[in-house]
């Protein structure tokens, strides 16, 4: 079973990626948070460093697209090739968030079949890349998804990403293990597991089920919580107090002198506290008064002190 990492908007860029591959080893495979075509500029000068081989030398990450318009996606793909050299692309109909779903992308597409099949024979038939495609079971309901597998399956896709759950639920809720499990039997696609492993034992439990036709089990929100869950579970320690504080200080540094002025780089850190914190309350290693503060700090010298103070206590 190989592990990959989710996608995280905001989160697991190459900064962050390259931190966890350097201090704790990385998964499988990564991939990138989505970006979208868009009619007057294809790709940013922020996305470009996210995407330029020299910030993805050691963590080569699938790039994933978020789109229903089949021209911008072969235009998008055909640059990403030529320019960078990617040779497989991700395609998203997860994203559950409203502004994504109302423009019927992201889960949104899963709520229109013909829309759905119609981008999926454009595309297909003129890629000449590796396409995968990251799904939730449905929009509303899960009974969705059987229509939605006959549609995956009419295509030869790198691999079927799924994460059962509908987009209506967001995270709220338990994985519907029936349908993805409805998935392994009747999926002419490869697949790879998506939602709440966020622990070995978690991991390991899901392994324990057997599920037919599954190659890779990919974790977001756990490694979040746990750096080192990916080494974790391929048999190695858990983190120490001394690679986290040089996780965090690699990922600090390289925020700021990727942005200016302090405020997005306390932004960016307190979101990966936001995850951390809380899952280090709940295994007791900490004082949940230190978590509120360093949420609260305002200034990035005030947070260094707290995040300090964290990391002494964690043994
Ligand atoms: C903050 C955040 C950002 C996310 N960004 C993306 C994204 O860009 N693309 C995507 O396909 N899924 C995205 N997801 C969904 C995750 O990739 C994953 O499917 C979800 O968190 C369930 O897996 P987990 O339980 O292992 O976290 C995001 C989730 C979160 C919480």
């Amino acid at each position: 079973m190989k592990l990959y990492q989710a996608p995280l908007e905001g989160i697991t860029g190459y900064i962050y990626r390259n931190a966890l591959f350097k201090v704790f080893g990385g998964p499988d495979k990564y991939f990138m948070p989505f970006i979208s075509p868009y009619e007057k500029r294809i790709i940013t000068e922020k996305e470009i460093k996210q995407l330029c081989p020299e910030n993805n030398r050691d963590t080569k990450a699938i790039p994933q697209i978020l789109t229903t318009d089949s021209k911008g996606f072969t235009e998008l793909t055909d640059r990403l090739n030529s320019e960078y050299g990617y040779e497989e692309f991700n395609i998203n109909f997860g994203c559950p968030s409203g502004t994504v779903v109302s423009k019927g992308r992201g889960a949104g597409t899963l709520a229109d079949t013909d829309l759905l099949e119609r981008f999926l024979d454009e595309i297909m038939s003129r890629s000449r890349y590796k396409i995968s495609v990251k799904t939730r079971i449905g929009l509303h309901n899960k009974n969705e998804f059987q229509a939605i597998l006959a549609i995956y399956n009419k295509y030869s896709l790198e691999e079927l990403i799924v994460h059962p759950r509908i987009g209506d639920e967001k995270y709220k809720g338990l994985p519907h293990m029936d349908v993805y499990r409805e998935a392994c039997n009747n999926s002419k696609n490869l697949l790879v597991y998506n939602g709440d492993i966020d622990t070995k034992e978690a991991y390991e439990s899901f392994v324990t089920e057997n599920y037919p036709n599954t190659i890779a089990v990919m974790i977001g929100r756990g490694m979040l919580k746990d750096p080192a869950v990916f080494r974790e579970i391929k048999g190695g320690n858990g983190y120490s107090a001394e690679e986290l504080k040089e996780f965090l200080t690699i990922i600090r540094e390289a925020y700021t002198s990727d942005f200016s002025g302090e405020t997005p780089v306390l932004q960016k850190m307190k979101e990966i506290w936001s995850y951390m914190g809380p899952a280090l309350i709940e295994k007791g290693e900490i004082d949940p008064r230190l978590v509120k503060n360093i949420i609260k700090s305002k200034k990035i010298s005030e947070y260094k002190i707290y995040e300090k103070e964290i990391i002494r206590e964690i043994v």
